[in-house]
């Protein structure tokens, strides 16, 4: 194999973020194929850079960008921080998205991309970059807000299959070749654009910041010290979860005592009230639609009442969020969340994987 190289890569950095470790272990899987063929590696984790000082580029060097798939695309920090990137105009690059791989019976079936890929290229492309591979990893889902932990077993086989697809992603891009399966999906991807659209602006808020700690904390202070974001404080002796969360599920899987839950039942209580009466009460207090159909057209008038239904969402959403936490201070009402929460039983696994590499 080693004779088919044909220009060797002179360096290979790969700039990446993981929740759980599923992009961790990708980035690392790559290396060790890096290695094997002697070509000097930089692996640097996002979350833990300082500053955009610290971002450096040599000619010629092959760039990896490696993160999860958050709402069809790339969580916010690894899309401010592909923003951020300097331009360059001799390097090439790839994308990897690792999305919420399933198993079904003997099937594999694939997450969705949404804008992870297209958006993240985009960018790229115009800072000057080449693209040189675009590539989905299909690892086990660890969005255990929406569903339990998958089985061990067959977070077990997904590892195996996926794990031998990066090492031929690699081997490609190590022998200058290109690979772009990350384009085959690219009808649907766009369809659904407008979803990831939606969950940056208001998804993200609402699902994301639901996270509480139980009575079974023992306020170790992990969660705090291990958060990606650094959006986890302590307020009355317990953590909090703050607006800079973007739900990458570290906290709920590394907890020794589970006690780090979601609270679904106080979540669509608050999105029923919100939506169905607190809004409409609010438009008609301030007359908004009276207003925007007087001076706008019909269509541009209806485009502000979106963004003005959004931000009206979100910024309810964040006032509940502060009574919510406020009210956990009191036992009744914390038994009230915790029976309506569906991490709190037992046969909603977490999420938790370890180093594969
Ligand atoms: C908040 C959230 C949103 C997610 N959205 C998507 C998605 O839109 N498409 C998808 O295929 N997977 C989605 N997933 C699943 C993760 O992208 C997937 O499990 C990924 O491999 C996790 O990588 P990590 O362990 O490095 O964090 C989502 C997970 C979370 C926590």
């Amino acid at each position: 194999m080693k004779k088919d190289i044909q220009q060797k890569i002179s360096k290979l950095i790969i700039y990446y973020f993981s929740g759980t470790g599923n992009a961790r272990n990708v980035t690392h899987w790559i290396e060790n194929i890096a290695h094997k063929y002697k070509i000097e590696t930089q692996i640097i984790d996002i979350s833990k850079l300082k500053s955009r000082k610290d971002i450096t580029i040599p000619d010629n060097a092959l760039i990896g960008f490696c993160s999860p798939t958050h709402g069809f695309n790339f969580p916010p920090i690894m899309f401010h921080f592909l923003l951020r990137f300097p331009r360059s105009r001799k390097n090439r690059v790839f994308i990897i998205n690792t999305r919420a791989g399933l198993k079904m019976g003997k099937y594999f079936l694939p997450g969705m991309s949404g804008l992870a890929q297209f958006f993240s290229a985009l960018i790229l492309i115009l800072k000057g970059f080449r693209i040189v591979g675009m590539h989905p990893i299909d690892l086990p889902s660890n969005w255990i807000s929406f569903h339990p932990g998958i089985k061990p077993k067959v977070v077990e086989s997904i590892y195996r299959r996926r794990k031998k697809e990066t090492e031929r992603f690699a081997l490609n891009l190590i022998n200058n070749q290109k690979d772009f399966k990350g384009l085959r999906t690219i009808l649907i991807d766009l369809l659904i654009s407008p979803i990831a659209f939606l969950y940056y602006i208001i998804g993200r808020f609402i699902l994301a910041k639901s996270f509480y700690a139980s009575k079974d904390c023992t306020n170790c202070g992990l969660c705090i010290k291990e958060c990606p974001l650094q959006a986890i404080k302590t307020v009355d002796n317990r953590p909090f979860w703050t607006y800079k969360c973007e739900s990458c599920m570290q906290c709920m899987n590394i907890c020794p005592e589970r006690a780090i839950e979601t609270a679904h039942g106080y979540v669509f209580a608050i999105y029923y009230l919100i939506t169905s009466f607190l809004v409409v009460k609010i438009y008609k207090l301030l007359q908004i639609n009276r207003f925007l159909d007087n001076i706008f057209l019909e269509w541009l008038s209806d485009i502000l009442l979106f963004f003005i239904d959004s931000v009206l969402v979100v910024l309810l959403f964040i006032a509940f969020y502060r009574i919510f936490h406020y009210l956990l201070r009191f036992r009744f009402f914390e038994r009230i969340i915790v029976y309506t929460s569906l991490t709190k039983w037992k046969f909603w696994r977490r999420y938790k994987i370890e180093k594969r590499f």
